[in-house]
């Protein structure tokens, strides 16, 4: 997810400038393709609309059919103004119709707004995302995930049968890496569905027959919202294929750390209440979800690197060094360096970093002020050392992912890239120093 650095040279920024210039007129382009009639079609449906705003009725599917055709980086000029007068016009009660309309034309029309972001490239707004108790926050990561993910798999069926309609129809992958993509994706799905009492085959002969059941499964029980749901989340800027697994992957970490940071924060609760059973229980919910959802990282490594590398240069300025729930996640488990706050890692999540500046509870600090007995104490730092050991696999393999996807090159997100990960592969996850009599994992990377 990196962007081209900035630059003071004129005859740099000049080049910038007529790259996006150009890339609006190749992207025009599209628009004279058969199919080209989408945009007519959204801007009728939404100049209709506007004599009459009911937010229910809005016109999403055209709407939303035009901006996948040419990828909203791409979106034409009349349609966003369309978008952002139906927006100017928006009744002022809310109501959630009215919510969500709002937040979807905070998506649509975020780049026309310069305030396009990883948040908004991801429409984390839309989506719903874990917060609250435990349990629910639990039971929300599970039903995002299985949705998310059996929506990027329909996406990929869609294309191994050669579905001619399909929306981003560009640099499709061939049915070897669709069928690898089916078996990551069950994999990540079975332990999902299996708590919700679903067994699919995730070892299937078949992966292809395998995949659509699940997808029949996950998707054919859903509600009318959820389907809107999945609907307005996907507005990817490109027309490439592999771009859609990009976004619902990142989506699904999304939700995990989210729920994460639940069961972290509930922790840090639980030891400020001296009650050890539930900081553990807590931990070790957090260091399940992050260990059960590392076949996303081999489902995102199935991209194709020339399709990420075509499809980023439409990202510049959305950075996952943005996600605010991977830095609640790792800002609950103790203070970061006073560096690192000051660092383009909290400066790129301001709520977050105010958070840490007020003095937000951590785990590390809560155990240290808590008076446990000896015992509960060893098997709190035990949970703690699995959620760090959890951690930083997570780390690890992003790293190895990102290396291969981007190479040398800088990040999204204005970093050196591979080796601002590097770095972050050696922060220590705890800072509380383990009893050295007790040996036993460390928090920090080998
Ligand atoms: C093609 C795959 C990926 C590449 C090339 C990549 C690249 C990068 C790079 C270069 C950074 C450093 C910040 C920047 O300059 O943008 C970064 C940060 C980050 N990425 Fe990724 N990434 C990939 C996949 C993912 C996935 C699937 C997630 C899951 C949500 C993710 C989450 C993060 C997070 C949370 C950070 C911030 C880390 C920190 O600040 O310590 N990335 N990524």
């Amino acid at each position: 997810m990196p962007r081209v650095a900035a630059t003071g040279c004129p005859l740099t920024r000049w080049s910038a400038r007529f790259a996006t210039v150009w890339q609006r007129v190749a992207g025009a382009a599209h628009l004279r393709r058969p199919g080209g009639g989408d945009t007519d079609s959204a801007l009728a449906r939404v100049a209709a609309w506007r004599a009459r705003p009911a937010p229910e009725g809005f016109p999403y599917d055209e709407v939303i059919a035009a901006l996948r055709h040419t990828g909203k980086h791409f979106a034409p000029r009349e349609l966003l103004a369309s978008l952002a007068a139906a927006r100017a016009g928006l009744p002022r009660h809310t109501t959630p119709a009215v919510r969500r309309l709002d937040r979807f034309l905070a998506t649509a029309l975020d780049k026309r707004d310069e305030r396009y972001d990883n948040p908004s490239y991801l429409a984390l707004d839309g989506l719903e995302l874990p917060a609250g108790a435990s349990p629910e926050a639990a039971a929300r990561r599970d039903r995002l995930v299985a949705l998310l993910i059996a929506d990027a798999l329909r996406f990929e069926l869609l294309a191994e049968a050669g579905e001619a309609k399909a929306p981003q129809p560009e640099m499709r992958p061939q049915g070897r890496i669709i069928e690898k993509r089916c078996r990551h994706g069950l994999l990540v799905l079975a332990p999902v569905l299996a708590r919700s009492g679903t067994s699919i085959a995730a070892h299937a002969d078949d992966p292809i027959a395998a995949a659509r059941d699940a997808v029949d499964a996950v998707l054919g029980g859903m509600t009318a919202d959820e389907r809107l749901m999945l609907q307005l989340t996907l507005l990817p800027v490109s027309r490439i294929h592999d771009e859609c697994l990009f976004i619902r992957v990142l989506q699904s970490y999304e939700a995990t750390f989210a729920y994460a940071a639940v069961e972290l924060a509930a922790a840090a609760a639980a030891l400020g209440g001296s009650d050890a059973g539930t900081a553990v229980a807590a931990l070790d919910g957090a260091a399940r979800v992050l260990g059960e959802s590392s076949p996303l990282f081999s489902l995102i490594g199935t991209m194709q690197p020339q399709a990420f590398l075509a499809f980023r240069q439409y990202t510049d300025g959305a950075s996952a060094i943005q996600s605010r729930s991977y830095k609640r996640m790792e800002s609950t488990c103790r203070k970061p360096d006073r560096e690192r706050i000051d660092s383009s890692a909290y400066l790129s999540v301001p709520e977050v970093r105010a958070a840490v500046l007020a003095g937000a509870p951590t785990i590390d600090a809560a155990l240290q002020a808590a008076a446990l007995p000896a015992e509960q104490a060893h098997a709190v730092r035990d949970a703690m050392d699995r959620f760090a050991s959890a951690l930083l696999r997570w780390r690890r393999t992003h790293h190895g992912v990102a290396g291969r996807m981007l190479g040398e090159r800088r990040g999204t997100g204005d970093t050196e890239g591979s080796a601002y990960l590097a770095n972050g592969m050696t922060i220590p996850v705890f800072a509380a120093p383990r009893c050295p009599l007790r040996g036993g994992a460390r928090f920090a990377a080998d």
